[in-house]
């Protein structure tokens, strides 16, 4: 999979996608990084990329013409080295923007799929709005709050998406894990089996593989409960939880029609 973030501070990068799992991703081939300077698509002689906004207020607005010739440079580059399976296929230019949709594990499983994603980072007052209408496929937030620039949500839609890429990590802790299956996942222990007079729960240690998969599955119910009620609506709804589910949840005085 290929991602290709385009920024006026590229130097942001640095660390945060040349680390670890991301690395190592990049390092099998399963996953391509490229950050562009924005700035190398400015014309003028002080490679101008920011201008005040028409009708006055405060900040600056990134400029139409350097952003779309990098988009449209990206694009045209790419387009002739990649595979044919991939050339073939536009990809999706998503900007990041307090004001887009807001990103969700099921958003990430979406764009994991993709074999192509150019994200724009915008800055100051964020960028000239005809951008958005004529290069744009898609905006997302990571959240409602506000950055200075787009630089950490690109690296927060990367390194989300990018461990889903088949390959990445090991299916299994994919499929498990918190906001995948519509719950919050279950606690997690190693050794020492004793810390601090502290037990790991008898269960985990008991061989009993079939037990320890029902708490586990007990453990996600309770906490998604206690921590985010909200998505048990949500995960019934989408028909998500079992009749065990909905019969251990009536324990602890949760139905599916009467909210908590
Ligand atoms: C200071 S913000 C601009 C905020 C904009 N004037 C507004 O009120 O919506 C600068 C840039 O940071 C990025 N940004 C800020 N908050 C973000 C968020 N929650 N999710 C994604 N990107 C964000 C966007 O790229 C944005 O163009």
């Amino acid at each position: 999979m290929r991602f290709d973030i385009l920024t006026l501070f590229p130097a942001m990068f640095d660390g945060p996608l040349t680390e670890s799992i991301i690395k190592r991703a990049c390092q099998a081939g399963l996953v391509t990084i490229d950050v562009h300077n924005i700035r190398d698509y400015a014309t003028d002689r002080h490679r101008t990329t920011d201008d005040a906004p028409y009708g006055g207020g405060a900040g600056m607005v990134m400029k139409a013409e350097p952003l779309a010739a990098a988009i449209h440079a990206v694009i045209a580059a790419r387009t002739a080295t990649l595979p044919d399976a991939t050339a073939t296929q536009e990809p999706h230019v998503i900007l990041l923007t307090p004001d887009g949709e807001l990103f969700s594990q099921a958003v990430a499983q979406e764009l994991a799929r993709q074999p192509w994603l150019i994200l724009v980072c915008g800055h100051y007052e964020g960028v000239d709005e005809r951008i958005r209408e004529t290069l744009i496929t898609r905006a997302v937030s990571i959240g409602d709050y506000v950055l200075t620039g787009g630089e950490l949500a690109a690296m927060v839609l990367t390194d989300a998406i990018a461990r889903l890429v088949p390959g990445v990590l090991d299916a299994e802790s994919i499929v498990e894990e918190s906001h995948s299956d519509g719950l919050l996942e279950y606690p997690h222990y190693t050794r020492p089996a004793v810390w601090e007079q502290l037990n790991v729960p008898p269960i985990l240690v008991s061989g009993h593989h079939g037990e320890v998969a029902r708490w586990r599955r007990q453990q996600q119910l309770q906490r998604t409960l206690q921590r985010r009620p909200d998505m048990l609506a949500t995960a019934a709804a989408r028909g998500l939880l079992t009749p065990d589910d909905l019969a251990f949840l009536k324990t602890l005085g949760w139905s599916i029609d009467a909210k908590i």
